[in-house]
């Protein structure tokens, strides 16, 4: 009888031998709540397709930034929904528009505790639903999307903002914005790029939690889901332009391509673990189908071990406090 030469089970033995050998590890400043305040409720709105997630008041968005602060996780990053919309989307850019408002509030109770970002793009705040403004024949017109969203990337810095997400996926976006910034003298303001964001079925029920109007698709703006060296380039021209942090959208699918801009830019690489992400695990836990913390955990920790220094994860309060606990 032969034995086996090599003996990797060695590092598996004891659970201290495991916690010893771990090559990656989650910690609640890794993760970022995504937040959605909506104008003219005074209590949260459940989302249906969002299974623990609500639309947050003014006062139910502010408490619960306090407690993310408290649970000390990396930030939040801040979605509003407005009461009115239009074509160019107004609301984006109003200082007194719900996102700006929220922004200032969340500032004001939080300070610097956490991160406080900020959605950059229009879609929540057009009638039409695109990220951008449209031309007459109805297609999104880049440059002209480009002026609005320096307005509203000045907007939300003025607001307080400390990191602008840019979502919109227009070309150019981020050096328009990162050059209208410094003029006015927010040279400290981050930019989050979303890089390498996917066109596809995961945003589905975010579109109920903004109450999307979208029709239609973002097929000519948001990336093929075939294609992984865009997702890189993206990410690389990003950086060129100024970029502080590049991000991978959504993430479990696109795992390949994290793991490829990890490697091929020097900032960091977050990843955005999206509503449908979210709702497959909740959905399958409902119906008793998987172990849902087991899940949410596992699911967690392969997107850091595929190379995301940061997730965006709408689990990041509950995750903080399960890892809290586990130390
Ligand atoms: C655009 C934006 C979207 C998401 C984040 N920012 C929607 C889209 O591109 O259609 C989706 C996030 C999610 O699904 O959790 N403002």
């Amino acid at each position: 009888m032969s034995f086996p030469e090599h003996r990797p089970r060695r590092l598996r033995r004891t659970s201290a031998v495991r916690r010893l050998a771990r090559e990656t590890h989650l910690v609640p400043s890794q993760l970022v709540l995504p937040m959605f305040v909506r104008e003219g409720i005074s209590e949260p709105s459940p989302i249906g397709s969002m299974p623990g997630i609500v639309q947050h008041s003014m006062d139910s968005l502010r408490r619960a930034v306090a407690e993310a602060a408290e649970q000390r996780i990396g930030g939040v990053m801040l979605f509003g929904v407005p009461e009115v919309r239009d074509a160019v989307g107004s609301g984006a850019d109003d200082p007194n528009g719900i996102l700006n408002r929220a922004t200032e509030a969340v500032v004001a109770e939080v300070g610097d505790a956490l991160v406080v970002q900020t959605d950059l793009c229009l879609d929540e705040f057009t009638d039409h639903g695109h990220c951008g403004v449209l031309q007459a024949d109805g297609s999104v017109d880049n440059d002209a999307t480009l002026e609005r969203y320096t307005a509203m990337g000045l907007a939300q810095a003025r607001a307080g903002s400390a990191m602008l997400g840019l979502s919109g996926m227009m070309d150019g976006q981020v050096g328009a914005v990162r050059e209208a910034l410094d003029v006015e003298g927010f040279t400290d303001t981050l930019i989050l790029a979303y890089s390498a964001k996917y066109a596809g079925a995961f945003y589905g029920p975010f579109r109920e939690a903004v109450d999307s109007q979208l029709k239609g698709d973002r097929r000519s703006y948001q990336l093929d889901p075939g294609n992984g060296r865009e997702g890189v380039r993206e990410a690389l021209l990003d950086v060129e332009e100024g970029a502080d942090v590049v991000m991978v959208k959504p993430a479990l699918p696109y795992l390949d391509v994290l793991a490829d801009v990890r490697a091929s830019v020097d900032v960091p690489v977050w990843a955005y673990q999206v509503s449908g992400e979210y709702a497959m695990v909740e959905a399958a836990a409902a119906h008793g189908w998987i172990d849902r913390r087991g899940a949410i955990l596992e699911s967690l920790l392969g997107i850091r071990r595929a190379g995301a220094d940061a997730i965006l994860t709408y689990w990041a309060l509950e995750a903080a406090r399960w890892l809290r606990a586990e130390l």
